[in-house]
C-alpha cells in the first residue's frame, strides 16, 4: 500500500473522548461562585498499571488548567453517545463563561478519594484521580494522575462482570464523534488459540491466518 508521509502531527485514531471534572471558585456575570466544571478531552490515556495512573493533556488557558492546579484532583468521566451533543458543548465553551454542569442538566456524583471534586452521573464510567506529576510540554500541560477510584454504573455488568460491549461508549476521530459499535476482537486476541476465539468471538472476525506474520 502507498503511503503519504505527512510530517509531523498529532493523528492518533481513535482517540477516547472524556469530560473532566474539576470544581473552583469562578465569576459569571460579576457573581462569585463555586462551580463543578466539565472539560472535553481528547488527549488521555492510561500510562501505567500499578499504581493504576492515567495522563490527560491541558492547556493552561483553560479553566479546567487553574482549577486542576488549585484543587490537585479530578474527574475522568466517560459518556455515551447519548450525551454527545452535551460532551461536545463542554468542549466549545469555557467554564469562564458558562455553568456548564446547569446547562447540560449534569448530576453531581461524590468521589470517593477526591476531596472536592465531583463525577458527573450520566456518565457509566468515573476515574477520580488525584494529579501525581505535571510536565510542561509546549502547547500543553501533561498531568500525570494516580486513579484512586473507579465508579461503573450498575448496568454495566452482567452479573459480577464488567461488560462494556455495545454501551455506546464515545470516541473520536479527526474531528468527528462515533459511538462504539460492533466488538471486533479482544485483548490477545491475535495470538489466541482457535478454543479460545471460538468462544469469545464471532468467526467472522477470527483473524485470517496469513493476516500476522508471526
Ligand atoms: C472533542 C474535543 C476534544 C478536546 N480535547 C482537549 C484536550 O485534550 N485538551 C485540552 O486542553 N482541550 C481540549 N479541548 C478543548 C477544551 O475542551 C475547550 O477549550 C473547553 O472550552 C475548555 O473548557 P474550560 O475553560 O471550562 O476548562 C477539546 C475540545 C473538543 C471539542
Amino acid at each position: 500500500m502507498n503511503k503519504r508521509s505527512m510530517g509531523p502531527g498529532t493523528l492518533l485514531a481513535p482517540l477516547p473522548v472524556v469530560l473532566v471534572g474539576t470544581t473552583g471558585e469562578t465569576e459569571h456575570d460579576g457573581v462569585s461562585k463555586v462551580i463543578q466544571n466539565a472539560m472535553t478531552a481528547a488527549w488521555t490515556g492510561i500510562v501505567n498499571s500499578e499504581p493504576a495512573m492515567l495522563s490527560v493533556s491541558i492547556q493552561p488557558p483553560r479553566l479546567t488548567h487553574r482549577f486542576v492546579m488549585e484543587t490537585g484532583e479530578f474527574s475522568i468521566n466517560v459518556p455515551t453517545g447519548k450525551i454527545a451533543p452535551q460532551v461536545d458543548l463542554c468542549g466549545v465553551r469555557s467554564g469562564r463563561d458558562l455553568d456548564k454542569t446547569a446547562a447540560c442538566h449534569f448530576t453531581p456524583v461524590r468521589l470517593e478519594g477526591l476531596s472536592v471534586t465531583a463525577g458527573i452521573a450520566e456518565c457509566p464510567l468515573i476515574l477520580a484521580c488525584r494529579v501525581h506529576e505535571v510536565r510542561r510540554l509546549g502547547s500543553h500541560d501533561l498531568f500525570i494522575a494516580k486513579i484512586v477510584n473507579v465508579l461503573a454504573d450498575d448496568d454495566l455488568f452482567d452479573g459480577d462482570t464488567l461488560n462494556l460491549e455495545n454501551r455506546d461508549l464515545l470516541s473520536y476521530m479527526h474531528g468527528n464523534y462515533y459511538s462504539q459499535g460492533e466488538r471486533i476482537g479482544f485483548f490477545g486476541y491475535s495470538v489466541a488459540k482457535q478454543n479460545v476465539l471460538k468462544r469469545r468471538l464471532p468467526k467472522a472476525h477470527w483473524p485470517k491466518n496469513q493476516t500476522l506474520a508471526l
